[in-house]
């Protein structure tokens, strides 16, 4: 488990509109990379490149190469349905499945990748899972209990668990602690620098202090104005984005001057 993902001159469109341009980029495994930007400047919608849910607006499309482990995930002949199964997405707003039990939700995407496992195998992955989540010793008695009565911060770890439940390659999460509280954040936190021992994670993240501590490199994405496209200015160690930047805007962004 674990991909490298280089990414290639892309251009990132919703029909007309250019919102990403020729961002070239290498995402290494076993690491954290965290996209940071104002407000605006394409970190979503770049990320929803990397497992080919962009296209599934009308009229959005890319130009250029995203590849993981040197396969070009928008290749002729690639189901991009197979791309999301080995590159999970956790969102901004926790979406457990209300009706679905805490043990369902973290076994809806392998029910829909339709691999059939045995009723033990489910209990040992949904546990092996929620583990991985963080979330085990929390729930192990309520399994069955719907996964709408978690707390907040429960229930993006429940996504979490979701995600991983399908064995991925690489975890992209949008920023997954906006909604939460100081002490939800910090468990997930913990929980992401526990994720880059299996995965790739690339985060975005609004929270400059949560990019500093939770990444390895750092991305930073701006825009020249509204209506243009967001661009990436500065791509480094994380440690050096915040301490030494190359760039101008980089430093400005970083020490708050803007954004
Ligand atoms: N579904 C969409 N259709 C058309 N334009 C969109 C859509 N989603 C985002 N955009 C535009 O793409 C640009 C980048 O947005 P977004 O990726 O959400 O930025 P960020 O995540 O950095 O705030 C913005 O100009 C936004 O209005
Ligand atoms: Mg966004």
């Amino acid at each position: 488990m674990s991909k490298r993902i280089d990414i290639k001159d892309l251009n990132v469109y919703y029909g007309d509109f250019l919102a990403v341009q020729d961002v070239s980029l290498r995402i290494e495994p076993r690491s954290v990379t965290a996209f940071i930007g104002p407000s605006g400047c394409g970190k979503s919608t770049f990320l929803r490149t990397l497992n080919r849910m962009h296209e599934v607006i009308p009229g959005a499309r890319v130009e250029g190469s995203v590849l993981m482990d040197g396969d070009d995930l928008y290749g002729p002949g690639v189901d991009p349905v197979n791309v999301r199964r080995q590159v999970g997405m956790v969102f901004q707003r926790a979406n457990p499945f209300p009706t679905m039990s805490i043990k369902e939700n973290v076994l809806a995407g392998v029910k829909l990748n339709d691999r059939r496992i045995s009723a033990s195998a489910a209990n040992e992955l949904a546990e092996r899972a929620l583990r991985g989540a963080n979330l085990w010793e929390e729930v192990k008695d309520r399994l069955d209990k719907p996964g709408s009565g978690l707390s907040g911060g429960q229930q993006q770890r429940l996504c979490i668990a979701r995600a991983i439940a399908v064995q991925p390659e690489v975890i992209l999460m949008d920023e997954p602690c906006s909604a939460l509280d100081p002490i939800s954040t910090l468990a997930i936190e913990d929980l992401i620098n526990d994720l880059k021992n299996d995965y790739t994670v690339v985060i975005v993240t609004h929270n400059m202090q949560q990019a500093a501590r939770v990444s390895d490199r750092t991305a930073f994405f701006n825009i020249a104005g509204t209506g243009k496209p967001g661009r990436l200015i500065e791509y480094n160690d994380t440690d050096k984005m915040f301490s030494r930047p190359e760039v101008q805007a980089t430093e400005d962004y970083v020490s708050g001057r803007f954004g």
